[in-house]
C-alpha cells in the first residue's frame, strides 16, 4: 500500500468528474488522472486497427502495449496528439463498450497505478475508488441529475460550435450511465466510504471547495 495521498472521484458521464478533479489537482499540486480517456484511447486504437469493439482478446492485448501519454493538456497516442478524437460521440459509445471487458480493464491497470505520484494524486472516472485505488485517502461520488448533465453536455458542445441535439444527448448518457452501472467487471456504484455530492445545485467552485474540505480531514497538510 502506498502512503502518496489519492483523491478519487468517480461518478457518471458529465457530473462535473473532470473539471473538478482538475481544479482540486491544481490546487494541492497533485497529479491528475482522467482514467476515462484510457478507455477512449482503446476504442479509438480497436478501430484504427479494425478490432471490434466486442473483441475482449485482441483489445487486451492491444491495450497492454499502447504508448500513451498525457502532456501540456493534451493526450497522445504513438506520439499523435488524439485529444479531440477521442472525444468524440462514437468515442464515448466506444469507450463505454471496451470498458465492459474484464481482460482491457486489466491492462490498463499498471498504467492507472504508475499515476500515484508524490506530491499526490486525483484521479476521477467509474472505479477510482472502488478497484483502482481502494486505498485512496479521500473518496467522492460526484453525481447530478440525468437532465443537469445532458444540459451540460448540450452547452459544452455548442459552445465549440458543434450541432447538438438535447434529447439524443440526453438518451446517450443514460444508456451509457446503465452500461456503466450494470456491467459486472468494476461497475460504476458509490464506494462505501465515498462521500456523495451532488452538484445539480452547486457551483463549480462550491462543488471544488466541497472535495477540498473533504480531503482534508483525511489527507495531512
Ligand atoms: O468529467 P465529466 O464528464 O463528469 O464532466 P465535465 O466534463 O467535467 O463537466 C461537464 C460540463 O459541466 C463542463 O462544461 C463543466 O464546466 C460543467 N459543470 C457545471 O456546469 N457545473 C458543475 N458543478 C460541474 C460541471
Ligand atoms: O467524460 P465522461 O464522464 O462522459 O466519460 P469518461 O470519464 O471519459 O469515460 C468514458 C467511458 O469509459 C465511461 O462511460 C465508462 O464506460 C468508461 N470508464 C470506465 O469504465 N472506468 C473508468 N475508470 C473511466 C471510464
Amino acid at each position: 500500500m502506498s502512503s502518496i495521498p489519492v483523491i478519487a472521484i468517480d461518478g457518471p458521464s458529465a457530473s462535473g468528474k473532470g473539471t473538478v478533479a482538475q481544479l482540486v489537482a491544481q490546487r494541492l499540486g497533485y497529479h491528475y488522472l482522467d482514467s476515462g480517456a484510457l478507455y477512449r484511447i482503446v476504442a479509438l486504437a480497436g478501430k484504427q486497427a479494425s478490432i471490434a469493439w466486442n473483441d475482449e482478446a485482441a483489445l487486451a492485448a492491444m491495450a497492454a502495449g499502447l504508448k500513451i501519454r498525457f502532456e501540456n493538456g493534451e493526450i497522445l497516442l504513438d506520439g499523435q496528439i488524439v485529444s479531440e478524437a477521442v472525444r468524440s460521440e462514437d468515442m464515448s459509445r466506444g469507450a463505454s463498450e471496451v470498458a465492459v471487458h474484464p481482460g482491457v480493464r486489466r491492462a490498463l491497470l499498471d498504467l492507472q497505478h504508475d499515476f500515484r505520484q508524490a506530491p499526490g494524486l486525483v484521479a476521477d472516472g467509474r472505479d477510482m475508488g472502488s478497484v483502482v485505488f481502494p486505498d485512496a485517502q479521500a473518496k467522492v461520488f460526484l453525481t447530478a441529475s440525468a437532465a443537469v448533465r445532458a444540459e451540460r453536455r448540450y452547452k459544452q458542445l455548442i459552445g465549440k460550435g458543434n450541432h447538438a441535439n438535447l434529447a439524443q444527448i440526453l438518451a446517450d448518457i443514460e444508456s451509457r450511465d446503465a452500461r456503466d452501472m450494470q456491467r459486472s467487471a468494476a461497475p460504476l456504484r458509490q464506494c462505501e466510504d465515498a462521500i456523495l455530492l451532488d452538484t445539480s445545485e452547486l457551483t463549480i467552485d462550491q462543488a471544488v471547495e466541497t472535495v477540498l474540505q473533504h480531503a482534508s480531514k483525511t489527507i495531512p497538510a
